[in-house]
C-alpha cells in the first residue's frame, strides 16, 4: 500500500517543470497519499533535504519556468555510495516511491536507484527531446517558440544588412531543436549531430542565395553538430568573398530554457504527472512516463537505456525542399 511518494526534477531544467511537479502532488494528495518535495534534485536525495508539499504548495507555479524544486547535476550519485545514502534517507522519511522528472541522464541515475531496490517512475522533461520513450518531452515546445522568436527577430535585422546569420541552438547530441525551429522559421540551411554537413557545399547554396537577390540567410546549427556556430563562423571566415553575404552569428544558449512554459507543455506536464502517479499505484515501477500519439504511455528503463532517438527522416527532407 502506498502512502508516502517523493518527487524530484534534476539535470537541465526545462519549461512545464513546476506544472509537472504540480500534477504529481494534487494526484497524490486525490490518492490519499503525502509528498515529499526533494530539493536540487539527486543532490537532495543524498543531503536529506525534502519538504512535505500539499495541495496549497503547488499553487500558483504552473506558469513559472524553471523549477521550484531546484534541479543540480549530481556527480555523487553516479557512486553506489552516493545512491545508499540517498535511499537510507527515502526509507528514513517512510517513502514507498519516488518520482524523478528529468532528461536521459536523471533517467539513467533513476534506473540505477531502481536497480538497487528502490521504486522510482520516470516523467520525460527535457527541451532537447532526446528521450526515447516519449514522443515529445516537457519543455520542446516552449524552447522551439523561444528559438522561433529569436530567427524571426535575426530574419528583420539580417534583411536590412544582406547578411547571413548563424543561430545556434540547445540539443546537446540530438538535433531535434535546430531541425524544427529550421523547419518553423524557414531556414535556408540547418545543421545537424545526425546528418553530415559539406560547408563548401552549403557555401555555394549561400552564395547562390545572394547572386539571386535574396536579402538574407538563416542557418540554424545545433549545438552538438559538427559544424555548430563557431565551426561554420571559422569556415565562412575563410571563405567570405565567395559567400556574397556578410556573417554574423548568435548563440541562443540557456535563454531557451528560462521561458515561461506555454500552454502544451503545462498540458503535457499535467498529464504525464498524472500519468506517474497512475503507475505508481499499479506498482508498476522502473519506468519512464511519456507520450506515445496522443496516449499516455509507461516503458520499462531497460527498453530505453542506450538507445538514442533519432529523427524523422521525411521533416530533414522537407526542410531541404522548403529551403
Ligand atoms: O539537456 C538540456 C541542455 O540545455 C542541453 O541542451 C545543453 O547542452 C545542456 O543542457 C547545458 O547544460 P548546463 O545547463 O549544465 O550548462
Amino acid at each position: 500500500m502506498i502512502q508516502r511518494i517523493a518527487v524530484l526534477t534534476s539535470g537541465g531544467d526545462a519549461p512545464g517543470m513546476n506544472a509537472a511537479i504540480r500534477s504529481v502532488v494534487r494526484c497524490g494528495v486525490a490518492k490519499g497519499w503525502k509528498t515529499f518535495g526533494v530539493r536540487n534534485g539527486f543532490q537532495g536525495l543524498i543531503n536529506g533535504t525534502m519538504e512535505p508539499l500539499g495541495t496549497r504548495e503547488v499553487g500558483g507555479i504552473m506558469h513559472r519556468g524553471g523549477t521550484v524544486l531546484g534541479s543540480a547535476r549530481c556527480d555523487e550519485f553516479k557512486t553506489i555510495e552516493g545512491r545508499e545514502l540517498a535511499i537510507r534517507n527515502l526509507n528514513q522519511r517512510g517513502i514507498d516511491a519516488l518520482v524523478v522528472i528529468g532528461g536521459n541522464g536523471s533517467q539513467a541515475g533513476a534506473n540505477a536507484l531502481y536497480e538497487m531496490g528502490f521504486p522510482v517512475v520516470g516523467i520525460a522533461s527535457t527541451i532537447d527531446n532526446d528521450l526515447v520513450g516519449s514522443d515529445i518531452t516537457i519543455g520542446v515546445d516552449t524552447a522551439l517558440n523561444i528559438a522561433l522568436e529569436a530567427i524571426d527577430r535575426l530574419k528583420v535585422t539580417a534583411s536590412s544588412h544582406q547578411r547571413a546569420f548563424i543561430v545556434e541552438v540547445m540539443g546537446r547530441n540530438c538535433g531535434y531543436i535546430a531541425l524544427m525551429s529550421g523547419l518553423a522559421g524557414g531556414a535556408e540551411a540547418i545543421t545537424l549531430p545526425e546528418v553530415e554537413t559539406d560547408p563548401e557545399q552549403l557555401a555555394k547554396e549561400l552564395h547562390k542565395a545572394y547572386e539571386q537577390g535574396k536579402a538574407h540567410a538563416i542557418i540554424v546549427a545545433a549545438e552538438g553538430a559538427e559544424y555548430n556556430a563557431s565551426r561554420l563562423t571559422e569556415y565562412f571566415a575563410e571563405n567570405r568573398e565567395r559567400l556574397g553575404f556578410s556573417i554574423r552569428s548568435t548563440t541562443l544558449g540557456h535563454v531557451q530554457r528560462g521561458g515561461a512554459p506555454g500552454a502544451y507543455d503545462r498540458i503535457l506536464a499535467s498529464r504525464l504527472g498524472h500519468g506517474a502517479v497512475e503507475a505508481i499505484d499499479r506498482e508498476e515501477f522502473g519506468v519512464l512516463v511519456g507520450l506515445n500519439g496522443n496516449n499516455i504511455i509507461t516503458t520499462p528503463y531497460k527498453m530505453i537505456a542506450g538507445k538514442v532517438k533519432t529523427l524523422d527522416p521525411k521533416v530533414i527532407e522537407l526542410t531541404q525542399i522548403l529551403d
